[in-house]
């Protein structure tokens, strides 16, 4: 039965009111879903809701290990994930046993891991970090200790410029932002001379020496939204075009590059969001063995974070 969708939104807040819902949307979300979600924010920020919500089902709309990262926090919630196939491929590229190989020739070494990671990693880690915290969490490990930082390669080099400290690094990455290259910005740039370039710390190295400023997705929502400036180059993925065009309809946006498109981020549609709570489905759980493991980092995470926020 064909539907508009008027009536799959209606519907769907019937069933949040009924089922007692909070719809979480990462930045990079459709517009659609961004804009039916209670909340939408970075990695970071979601996390920080998941904790504190009082709702009993979270519908998070964003990739595989927020939602796991959800239910780590929030275990006495159901959290469901509309599209089960949406995972992130940065994630997907480090593993618990290699990391547990790694560890074994660095025994000793503090374990950092970017809460892009499955809960497998999570669970073989010290400390989580997000893009927005990074390098405060770097910077709060002991001195005399090694890093091993997994496993995204360009933040960790960029952890390792601010703050100093050596890392051992993971040699894994984002596939949707090392196609923000280096000619592209030095195009833009020639092309948008007054406009500030805002990039995302997972972008190559030699991007994000181009940069104005690196910055969590809710870092560049808000550096836009302060900022007198009044055009901006996007160095990221595109979906967050949605919420700067929309907070900020008096300033210009340009995104670096129209190929930085997250095929994960894009799968989730209201339809999905609409049998998500009509079928409870699909739900995530962390097996509790996994998860005792998995949940230490996040929490130290977030007690650090909210010790330096004070
Ligand atoms: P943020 O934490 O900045 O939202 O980034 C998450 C992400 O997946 C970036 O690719
Ligand atoms: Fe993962 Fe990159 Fe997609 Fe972010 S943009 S979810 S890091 S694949």
């Amino acid at each position: 039965m064909f539907q508009t969708d008027q009536e799959i939104i209606a519907r769907i807040n019937k069933l949040r009111a009924e089922r007692n819902a909070v719809i979480l949307a990462h930045n990079y979300e459709l517009g659609e879903v961004q804009d039916i979600a209670d909340f939408a924010g970075d990695s970071l920020e979601l996390s920080q809701k998941a904790a504190k919500t009082k709702a009993d089902v979270i519908v998070f709309c964003g990739v595989k290990f927020m939602a796991e990262t959800a239910n780590l926090l929030s275990p006495d919630k159901t959290v469901l994930l509309p599209v089960a196939e949406a995972g992130c491929d940065m994630a997907d590229m480090a593993d618990a046993e290699g990391l547990r190989q790694l560890k074994a020739q660095h025994p000793g070494a503090i374990v950092a891991c970017y809460v892009n990671s499955t809960a497998e990693v999570k669970a073989e880690s010290d400390i989580c970090v997000t893009s927005s915290n990074a390098i405060a969490m770097i910077k709060s490990l002991p001195e005399d200790k090694e890093i091993i930082f997994v496993p995204d390669m360009n933040l960790g080099r960029y952890c390792m410029e601010q703050t100093g400290r050596k890392m051992i690094l993971w040699e894994g990455f984002c596939p949707v932002h090392v196609r923000i290259t280096a000619a592209q910005i030095r195009r833009r740039r020639t092309e948008y001379p007054n406009a500030q370039v805002l990039m995302h710390p997972e972008s190559p190295k030699e991007s994000i020496a181009l940069a104005d400023y690196a910055l969590s997705t809710g870092g560049i929502l808000k550096h836009a939204r302060e900022s007198n400036c009044q055009e901006f180059i996007i160095a990221t993925e595109i979906g967050i075009m949605h919420r700067l065009q929309q907070e900020n309809p008096d300033k210009k946006f340009i995104a670096a590059s129209e190929q930085a498109v997250c095929p994960a981020m894009k799968v989730i549609r209201l339809k999905d969001i609409l049998a998500s709570l009509e079928n409870m489905k699909t739900k995530v759980v962390v097996p509790e063995k996994i998860a005792a493991k998995a949940r230490q980092p996040i929490i130290r995470m977030l007690e650090e974070t909210a010790r330096l926020q004070k």
